[in-house]
């Protein structure tokens, strides 16, 4: 097998001191097409050595891997069988699509600032990005996570949504489910449904609905999770407050 040794960009961002305790015999090799998927991320040179499975969703896994040692998350877009010839590329370049809007949203989310993984390289249906975690695993989502100052944590939270619009993203899919907790932080995974709202594309004022609709649907899931704490988000003066940003930051015009 070829195995390519580009240097990784952002490589600064990736801790090559941490010492794995996870191998690949206690994560999950439950997935059938475990060893091709593992083949296809070493010929891509998205990894030097992939460790194991970290999550598997509806449309794409996340693997731990390395990169020379240093660690990595790679996000596979799922390529479904079809069973007609002629289906398989189809579907290969539709996940292609996914991945590369998934890594360009993310990737205009990290140039603004944004807490997000750095966003590393992408190979057709997969890409790299900074792994959040320890040798003990994965960040934990926020779902998962009883915070000591949730009013401080969902104040952060608002910031990191406040600073995706001055990157010019809307999420489209925020949740307790899509935030990490990396170092007592909020970090913004998944941008799989994310809108892009700046200059390009279609007009502005369909945009801004879209982004609003989109905006609401986070807060409210959001809600759903502070509730815990008695926290409540006024969805509605927010998502005003931030479709009104959009306009400060001049994205719609
Ligand atoms: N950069 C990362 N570092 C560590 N874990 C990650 C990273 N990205 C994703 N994960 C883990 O993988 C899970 C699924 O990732 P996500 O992008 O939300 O995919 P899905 O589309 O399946 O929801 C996350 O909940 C998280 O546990
Ligand atoms: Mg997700």
């Amino acid at each position: 097998m070829k195995r390519t040794n580009q240097p990784m960009p952002n490589r600064p961002y990736l801790d090559a001191s941490v010492q794995w305790r996870i191998n690949s015999g206690q994560l999950s090799l439950e997935e059938p097409d475990y060893r091709s998927v593992v083949e296809a991320i070493l010929s891509a040179g998205l990894a030097t050595e992939v460790v194991g499975l970290i999550s598997a969703g509806k449309e794409a896994n996340v693997y731990l891997a390395r990169y020379n040692g240093a660690p990595l998350a790679i996000k596979s877009y799922r390529l479904y069988r079809t069973s007609h010839r002629g289906g398989g590329p189809v579907k290969q370049d539709s996940m292609g699509w996914r991945a590369a809007h998934e890594y360009e949203m993310m990737r205009q989310a990290w140039k603004g600032g944004v807490r997000v993984p750095t966003p590393a390289r992408r190979v057709e249906n997969r890409f790299s990005m900074r792994y959040l975690g320890t040798d003990e695993g994965p960040a934990p989502r926020l779902k998962d996570v009883v915070l000591e100052d949730p009013k401080g944590f969902l104040d952060q939270v608002l910031d990191v949504i406040r600073r995706l619009i001055g990157a010019g993203v809307v999420h489209g899919d925020l949740s307790a489910f899509n935030v990490l907790v990396h170092e007592g932080e909020p970090w913004v995974i998944d941008f799989s449904e994310a809108i892009r709202v700046d200059r390009a594309g279609s007009s502005p004022w369909v945009r801004l609905t879209e982004a609003r609709a989109a905006l609401e649907s986070g807060l409210a899931a959001l809600q759903v999770y502070f509730r815990r704490y008695d926290l409540r988000i006024d969805i509605a003066a927010c998502a005003n407050e931030l479709v009104e940003s959009l306009d400060r930051f001049g994205v719609l015009h």
